[in-house]
């Protein structure tokens, strides 16, 4: 009994750091609120010919409705989720293997940081849409690296407001307030 019990805690533990080790991800992962899936797909404005980035994609919830929604109104949208914890490439990878719209749905274990973002979408660089919930003091580093590979990109960012595109910024307030950068 006591054995279990180690192991337990041991997976508990294993567990807690490999979704909070910094080492693994600068970033926390922490899902965008369900209540704000549907404001954030339309946010993103899903059309024909377009690329959707989540940059941390954690468990894909904002990839995989979207790509559900396109699906149903027949859009060739392409999605593309980015994540650096292995533990979430794999949740990532088995609902991918589910999903109604997987031909146009790529999964990618990458560093953000470190990444060429324009690599997987050459096809498509003109439509380019970008969704960021990343913490805030990384929010302006990811959106120049952005606006330097993509400059006509959309963003938008989940929670925090990119101060350096504030000019052109737009609000949607849902449970969280959805930022639109055009
Ligand atoms: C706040 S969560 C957001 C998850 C998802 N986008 C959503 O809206 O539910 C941030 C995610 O970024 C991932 N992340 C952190 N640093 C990263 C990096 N350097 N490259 C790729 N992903 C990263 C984390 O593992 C985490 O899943």
């Amino acid at each position: 009994m006591a054995f279990l019990i180690f192991i337990f805690i041991a997976f508990l533990f294993l567990i807690i750091f490999v979704f909070s080790s910094k080492k693994l991800s600068p970033i926390p992962y922490f899902p965008s609120n369900k209540k704000d899936i549907a404001s954030i797909t339309k946010a993103l404005g899903l059309s024909n010919n377009q690329t959707i980035f989540d940059l941390g994609a954690g468990d894909g919830i904002i990839i995989f409705a979207a790509a559900k929604v396109a699906n149903k109104k027949k859009l060739n949208t392409k999605f593309v989720a980015v994540e650096i914890n292995p533990i979430l490439i794999l949740i990532l990878l088995i609902r991918l293997f589910f999903h109604p719209n997987k031909k146009n749905i790529k999964i990618i274990r990458d560093d953000i940081f470190k990444m060429k973002l324009s690599f997987p979408t050459t096809n498509y660089s003109l439509l380019t849409t970008f969704y960021l919930y990343i913490s805030p003091w990384f929010l302006e580093k990811v959106a120049k690296k952005i606006s330097h590979e993509f400059p006509k990109a959309k963003i938008i960012s989940y929670m925090y407001s990119i101060k350096s595109l504030k000019k052109s910024e737009k609000k949607i307030q849902g449970k969280n307030t959805i930022f639109v950068y055009r």
